[in-house]
């Protein structure tokens, strides 16, 4: 079975962050997205990965993931040139898949169990295609799946207005070389992409096994910002305790992660709380479920529930459900109270 992890996209729903990055390299618990995608796949058996990228995002991908050898896989980079869809994107793939079994996996999904136990019932039920469903609260935002009696699949719909159920297809898709068929027989939908949903459906209509099988752990699609902090939140729950640095002063609780070459001093720190290698931390709260990526500054600052990534500087500022850019800056006299803050990469906010 060979991975097709998708890379594409543009990230609108996180910009300004994704002006300059490409949305599946935002790190969640200090990690890139893309990453936790590419274990689960190599924890799965999977051995040859082909990831689809975009010609704007695309190289940054590619050097930062790189031939795979660190996750165990050999990867391959196909270009989709327009972002016309996932089954467009598959489509693409298909010379890379060449005929074998096929997992697509929707780089900015995190899926906690992985995908082991599906690829497992995979090759030994042999269905011709695979889906992963879960209950959401609020299914108009996804692919919908409506089963029958014996629950069989017998409907899916893109983004329904009036969802039928509650069951969201999660970004994992299992085929066999139907695929190829079904890819080639739909036509866009009315927002003009090729959806993987509808290729599906066409192995539905046409007779083919297709096999549900529910999420048992939780699932996250990062596309949004509160869905990056629930990730990181849900990530970090399961942090384990590793201190590499010094910490001078101030108390510490809960589960926390410090990496090397960082300084710590007077902070209160309230795990699980994630900080990345060469920190430096001055007089600083920092709440639960908050991730600090490397090489950062922070004095006299407060944060809660929060994602600063790399080289960011903190001063003086509370923040609370902020996404802070790569290198971006926040100081001068803040506001009393905690704000909530997006910041774009390099961008500066100067209080008054
Ligand atoms: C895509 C799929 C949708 C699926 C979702 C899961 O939507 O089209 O069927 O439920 O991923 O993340 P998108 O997030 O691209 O809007």
């Amino acid at each position: 079975m060979k991975g097709v992890v998708l890379a594409g996209g543009t990230g609108s729903r996180l910009r300004p962050i994704t002006f300059s990055m490409a949305k599946q390299l935002v790190p969640v618990a200090n990690k890139p997205i893309l990453f936790y995608g590419l274990e689960d796949l190599a924890e799965a058996g999977i051995e040859e990965v082909g990831i689809i990228i975009a010609p704007q995002t695309g190289d940054e991908i590619r050097r930062t993931v790189g031939n795979g050898d660190r996750f165990g896989l050999r990867i391959e980079y196909i270009v989709q040139d327009e972002p016309l869809g996932l089954a467009h994107a598959l489509k693409t793939a298909l010379p890379f898949v060449d005929g074998d079994d096929v997992l697509m996996y929707l780089g900015d999904n995190l899926v906690k169990q992985g995908v082991a136990d599906v690829v497992r019932d995979f090759k030994s039920d042999r269905p011709n295609c695979q889906i992963l469903l879960t209950k959401v609260d609020d299914p108009s935002q996804f692919g919908v799946a409506e089963l029958g009696a014996a629950g069989e699949v017998v409907r899916l719909v893109e983004k329904p207005s009036s969802p039928r159920s509650d069951l969201a297809l999660v970004g994992v898709y299992l085929f066999d070389n139907s695929v190829v068929e079904a890819v080639n027989s739909i036509q866009p939908s009315a927002r003009g992409e090729l959806e993987i949903t509808d290729a599906i459906q066409y192995l539905v209509t046409s007779g083919r096994d297709v096999r549900p099988s529910l999420v048992t752990g939780w699932w996250k699609d990062t596309g949004k910002k509160e869905d990056l902090l629930h990730a990181n939140e849900l990530v970090l729950s399961d942090l384990v305790e590793d201190i590499q640095s010094e910490v001078i002063g101030g108390s510490m609780r809960g589960t926390v992660c410090i990496g090397a070459g960082s300084r710590v001093v007077d902070c209160d720190i309230t795990g699980p709380v994630v900080i990345g290698a060469n920190v430096h931390l001055v007089r600083t709260t920092i709440g639960s479920n908050t991730a600090i990526g490397d090489g950062c500054r922070l004095a006299d600052a407060n944060l809660e529930e929060s994602i600063v990534l790399d080289d960011a500087e903190i001063h003086g500022w509370k923040l609370r459900n902020s996404l802070i850019g790569r290198g971006a800056e926040l100081h001068g006299s803040a506001p009393a109270g905690f704000v909530e803050v997006t910041l774009g990469e390099r961008s500066e906010i100067l209080g008054e």
